[in-house]
């Protein structure tokens, strides 16, 4: 404790001399939740990072997220602590190249009629369906965001493929968040096979047997679970979503359908209210793999610093401002 005490003073200590701002997604460890300066969804933190008056970010998260903080904010030194702090299925789509199969975790290979075979690049994808929005989740790499028309997050995409002219979009990676997405639009969807490997591997059996246990509990789910789940799911939404609404609920038990992370802030600001994992293992690995220790050292050392290609940061940037634009 006393070491942690003493981590902690650096930080600050050093964050003041470098006019550091951290950042902390929700699924960050509860530690480094508690001295982040701002805590919040993918949409939240690209808000921020573009907006936050200071020197450097420290971005406690994943390494998509550092580089769209880069890619707004590149007057800025943007630090990610950890550097293979990496989120698969944003690997799991490349612009051109390599072509590669991806298995679920749990085997699960059902999917909806609109999703593309297993192993197309973006660029195959863009030539079979010429003309049409690409609308990419932000959970991607830059060069992918840079061939892109328009980003989105969990909390927007429907309203971000609202935004687009004509009947079709692509949306590309995430097969799940595609699928919910097009139960909430007329638009066609072409989709991607992409998942998160975290919230692809909970079925609907798992909330049905939530629902027997917690009769009573709100079941909250992100929709980056199966449609299978989302279907059985009470509110379905993103990570600060299930945060705005298990505050603003008059339930006071919930299930939890998204990383276990999120259960540091949902048990801290709603004290009176129980709040259950939907699956105790819904943890990212990546996600946890920044300690107190790693933010101490990227702030001594300014690093790992977040590069991008300026030709392809202007062009992401394009993409993800057009997200921004919509309110
Ligand atoms: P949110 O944008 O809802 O925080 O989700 C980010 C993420 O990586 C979900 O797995
Ligand atoms: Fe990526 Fe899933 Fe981890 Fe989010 S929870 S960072 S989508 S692997």
């Amino acid at each position: 404790m006393e070491e942690q005490k003493r981590i902690i003073e650096e930080i600050l200590k050093l964050k003041d001399l470098r006019r550091a701002v951290l950042l902390a997604h929700n699924y960050q460890r509860d530690e480094v939740q508690e001295i982040a300066d701002f805590v919040g969804d993918s949409l939240e933190l690209s808000r921020k990072a573009a907006g936050v008056d200071c020197d450097v970010i420290v971005f406690c998260g994943v390494n998509f997220m550092a580089e769209s903080a880069s890619i707004l904010s590149p007057e800025k030194t943007v630090l990610l602590p950890e550097p293979d702090a990496n989120c698969p299925m944003a690997d799991m789509i490349r612009v051109e190249g390599e072509r590669k199969v991806w298995k679920s975790f749990s085997g699960y290979e059902q999917q909806p009629a609109f999703v593309f075979p297993h192993g197309y690049t973006l660029r195959d994808i863009k030539a079979e369906h010429p003309g049409l929005p690409v609308v990419t989740y932000v959970n991607t790499t830059a060069d992918v965001k840079a061939e892109s028309d328009i980003c989105c997050t969990s909390a927007n995409v429907v309203k971000v493929i609202e935004s687009l002219p004509g009947s079709e979009v692509i949306c590309i990676p995430d097969r799940n968040l595609s699928a919910w997405a097009a139960t909430k639009t007329d638009k066609k969807i072409i989709s991607w096979d992409g998942f998160c490997h975290v919230h692809d591997r909970v079925t609907a059996e798992d909330a049905r047997r939530a629902r027997r246990e917690h009769p009573d509990a709100v079941l909250m789910a992100h929709p980056e679970c199966r449609l299978e789940v989302l279907e059985l799911a009470d509110h379905v939404t993103s990570t600060s979503g299930m945060l705005r609404h298990a505050g603003s609920s008059d339930a006071v038990e919930f299930v939890v359908g998204t990383e276990i992370g999120l259960m540091y802030r949902l048990r801290k600001e709603n004290p009176g209210k129980v709040f259950h994992p939907l699956r105790k293992d819904m943890i990212c690995p990546n996600m946890k793999k920044t300690r107190l220790t790693s933010v101490l050292t990227a702030l001594r050392e300014m690093k790992h610093a977040i590069s991008v290609p300026e030709d392809v940061r202007v062009r992401a940037k394009k993409a993800l401002d057009r997200m921004l634009e919509i309110k």
